[in-house]
């Protein structure tokens, strides 16, 4: 019997409301007595602007709209879905998951569907499941989605966050090939790390108990990051048997464009190699992959036969790494 491989068939993005310019946010935190600058973001992060989802939207609604774009890309009915995997850590309510939802946007009655909750690493994560569901032979129609509203659980009094997110969707349709697809796909975490990067508040006898909102040691997550990427990028690299040469477009999870131009340095890849979004979007967290994804597909850099790795990491601590050839 020959083997079954994983081939990403279509890609889809949906961004909200409008673009927030970093000079456009200062002014906004000037008024509430929070003190930044374009200069400080730009030079520290690379961000220049974000888009901030208004208070009707939902991470379902934003995660259907990449997923419909992603359909039609791959010339794909939703009918015809046999699984939906949605990452986020900004789900519309605890439960039912926002894939469920996102399922019923779309009219996929039947399919599986459920969240992954690994932060910032969440859609490489839901890539690699969904991959080894493919490759059973159970499941040949799959949407993969990443999306978040994390606007919602930023502290807006607190400089060292606020500035840095987004909100945003992506998403890929993946579905059963006789040929690669997916060469190969490696997941971690660190739980001894969660402290760095958390929004510990949990909802108790109906009220939130400890911090709602988003916290995050910078430079501890700055360091971990950079380590990981590189490593985890050997690790799949290795796995394919090919070199660092052979990938075509890296597209590291998009946090900082210091972050993205160390880890490059540090594996020998060309910077203009990297695809980067993080300018235009900010961090979207687990949306930061598959928009990146879908702009470098939908402008042509993304070509045929091109080896992309795809890389995630974030709080947990998470990190991974998808190697795909289109
Ligand atoms: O998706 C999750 C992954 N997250 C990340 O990857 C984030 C990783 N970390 C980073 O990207 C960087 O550490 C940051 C961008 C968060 C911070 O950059 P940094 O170069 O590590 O700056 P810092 O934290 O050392 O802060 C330098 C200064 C401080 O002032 P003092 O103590 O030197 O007087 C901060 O108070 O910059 C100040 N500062 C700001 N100033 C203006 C911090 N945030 C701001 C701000 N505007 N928004």
């Amino acid at each position: 019997m020959s083997r079954i491989w994983t081939s990403i068939t279509g890609t889809g993005a949906a961004l909200p409301g409008r673009a927030v310019s970093n000079a456009e946010l200062a002014l906004q935190l000037a008024e509430r007595g929070v003190e930044t600058s374009d200069e400080w973001i730009v030079s520290r992060t690379g961000i220049r602007q974000r888009y901030l989802a208004d208070p009707s939207l939902t991470t379902s609604a934003l995660g259907a709209s990449a997923a419909r774009a992603a359909l039609e890309a791959a010339g794909v009915q939703a009918a015809a879905l046999d699984l939906i995997v949605l990452a986020t850590s900004t789900p519309d309510q605890i439960f039912p998951s926002t894939a469920c939802l996102v399922q019923d946007e779309l009219g996929a009655g039947g399919a599986a569907a459920f969240d992954v909750q690994a932060v910032c690493s969440g859609f490489v994560y839901g890539l690699a499941i969904a991959d080894a569901m493919i490759r059973t032979g159970v499941y040949r129609r799959a949407l993969v989605i990443g999306a978040e509203i994390f606007s919602r659980i930023l502290d807006w009094s607190d400089r060292t966050t606020c500035v840095l997110f987004g909100d945003g969707a992506g998403a890929v349709v993946l579905e059963a090939a006789e040929t690669p697809g997916i060469l190969g796909a490696r997941l971690h975490a660190d739980g001894s790390q969660s402290r760095i990067l958390c929004t510990a508040g949990r909802v108790t006898q109906g009220a939130v108990q400890g911090d709602p909102f988003l916290r995050m040691d910078g430079q501890a997550v700055f360091k971990l990051a950079v380590n990981v990427l590189d490593s985890s990028a050997r690790e799949v690299m290795a796995d394919a048997q090919l070199g660092i040469e052979a990938i075509d477009w890296l597209i590291p999870h998009q946090a900082n464009v210091r972050i993205l131009s160390a880890t490059a340095r540090k594996l020998g890849v060309p910077e203009g190699k990297v695809i980067l979004t993080v300018d235009q979007h900010g961090n979207t967290s687990a949306a930061s992959v598959p928009l990146a994804l879908d702009l470098a597909v939908r402008d042509g850099r993304v070509r045929p036969g091109q080896h992309v790795l795809l890389q995630g990491v974030g709080g947990g601590f998470t990190w991974g790494s998808v190697l795909v050839r289109f």
